[in-house]
């Protein structure tokens, strides 16, 4: 029998699980390491686990025999059945409070039934967002543990030992909440992903189709966009990538790229949580529906030789133009992370958790792939006022779409005027009108259901609860 020394065990050594367990070892803890192919052990610990206190456990009797007590299981497979299979793998060498974390990007409503189905057997179950792909996982992600709190005395050092930390030291770890808290967040972090995307394409596709940059050009503009209010990772390697160019062609790498998206199902989750809620989220759904549009590419090709648009010439100043689409980005980016935010309310609502939404921000301030200098005015406004009902209410977020607001304008009737579709560009500006309205006409929908379904409405003289029908057509 191997003795039992390993602080941790990891099991699922593919990329993002082997780097995992790489930070975690360089962070002073020993390592346990199982895998469902064998072979895959034996190569990691012959060659990038080589000389470090990493141990396989063959089977999973071994690999648990490994473990200090209690025992800290991370499961790093493919989310779905896999986790469910290596769940029951290892539970019964398992005793109660020892724990499970699911370090997968697994749906929260899958965490919520293994934390409670666990629970029934004495079994500690985390499910943990890990955000920042393979390069965060080895040098510091962010972390979003949630589920069992009584796990997190003894997994929150080394979840955040590995973790990234915000400028001021913070690590990019605290427990989030219980049950799928945790995995839902990470799911948002998604979301707001696609949108961030999707924005910095529509302002590409601006720039490229109605200024006619070229991309070294469009290069320069998100390097200089990186050092402002804009500053982010994912405008960094936008920089990054535009300058490319293609070894075989001489050409911009990105002019060769076929314009079809893919994904893998976290934002379609983020907006079904939010259409399930009733939450409006409808520029992170729209990040999602343009991802599908791109993809009928074959589709398009046919439609782009029989369906006629604007002709897109521009004859203005471009200077100015840049300057109100650097605006037009951010404004619409406070909407998306608005969006993002109260989708969280809502889910906090609707299961009872108890996020911090200040701390939130920060999980996201470096290691993930949203890293931006913004999320620190984020945590600010939540700081300020944790109980905020919308992001877009913080005094500093009222003054930057104030600000922002005659541009943003702009720049949407430019793209609408000249054909260019700015799906999250317009609907975060709508998001935004609707949300300033005082009265939007659901006055009229509600005589409309009223007039074919008697489903009732209120009276703008009458208490609130009180409702009324009407015989629209004298004839009932
Ligand atoms: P990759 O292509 O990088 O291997 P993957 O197929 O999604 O990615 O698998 C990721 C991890 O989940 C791997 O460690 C995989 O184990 P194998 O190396 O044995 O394939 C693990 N995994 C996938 N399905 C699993 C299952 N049903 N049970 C246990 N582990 C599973």
């Amino acid at each position: 029998v191997p003795t039992a020394t390993a602080d941790i065990g990891l099991v699922g050594l593919a990329v993002m699980g082997e780097n995992l367990v790489l930070n975690l070892e360089s962070r002073g803890f020993t390592v346990a390491v199982h895998n469902r192919t064998v072979a895959r052990i034996d190569d990691f610990l012959a060659g990038r686990a080589q000389g470090r206190r990493i141990l396989g456990g063959r089977s999973a009797e071994e690999f648990v025999a490994l473990l200090k007590k209690p025992r800290a299981i991370m499961i790093m497979v493919r989310a779905g059945s896999a986790v469910d299979d290596t769940i029951e793998l290892f539970t019964p060498y398992l005793e109660p409070g020892d724990i499970l974390i699911d370090g997968g990007n697994s749906h929260y409503l899958d965490t919520e039934r293994r934390a409670s189905r666990l629970a029934d057997r004495g079994l500690l179950f985390v499910g943990t967002g890990v955000s920042g792909g393979e390069e965060g996982a080895l040098n510091g992600p962010s972390v979003m543990p949630g589920g069992h709190e009584a796990a997190w005395p003894h997994v929150g050092p080394m979840l955040q030992a590995i973790a990234a930390r915000t400028p001021d030291g913070t690590p990019c770890c605290d427990w989030v909440g219980a049950g799928g808290a945790g995995h839902f967040v990470k799911m948002v972090h998604n979301g707001i992903e696609y949108a961030d995307m999707q924005m910095i394409g529509e302002a590409y596709h601006l720039m490229r189709d109605v200024l006619g940059l070229s991309a070294p050009e469009m290069s320069d503009v998100f390097a200089r966009w990186n050092t402002g209010r804009l500053g982010s990772y994912l405008i960094e390697i936008t920089a990054n990538i535009l300058a490319k160019t293609d070894d075989v062609t001489g050409l911009p790498l990105v002019d060769l790229i076929l314009d079809t998206a893919g994904q893998k199902g976290t934002g379609k989750w983020t907006s079904e949580a939010a259409l399930t809620l009733g939450v409006p989220a409808a520029t992170i759904a729209e990040a999602v529906f343009a991802r599908a549009i791109s993809a009928l590419k074959d589709e398009r090709v046919a439609a782009s030789r029989v369906l006629e648009g604007p002709a897109t010439s521009f004859e203005g100043d471009k200077d100015a133009f840049l300057a109100d689409l650097e605006l037009a980005l951010y404004a619409s980016k406070i909407c998306s992370y608005a969006q993002g935010f109260a989708l969280m309310g809502g889910a906090a609502r609707e299961y009872g958790w108890r996020l911090d939404f200040g701390r939130i921000a920060h999980l996201w301030r470096e290691g993930c792939i949203i890293r931006a200098v913004f999320l620190d005015d984020i945590h600010e406004a939540y700081m300020e006022e944790p109980r905020l009902p919308s992001l877009l209410l913080a005094p500093f977020f009222q003054r930057a779409t104030s600000e922002a607001s005659a541009a943003w304008r702009r720049v949407v009737s430019r793209a609408v005027l000249s054909g260019v579709p700015v799906p999250a560009f317009s609907s975060a500006l709508s998001y935004f009108d609707a949300y300033r309205s005082a009265k939007l006409p659901a006055n009229l929908l509600q005589a409309q259901r009223d007039y074919f379904g008697a489903h009732q409405y209120e009276r703008t003289d009458a208490p609130r609860g009180q409702f009324f029908h009407t015989d629209w057509t004298g004839e009932g």
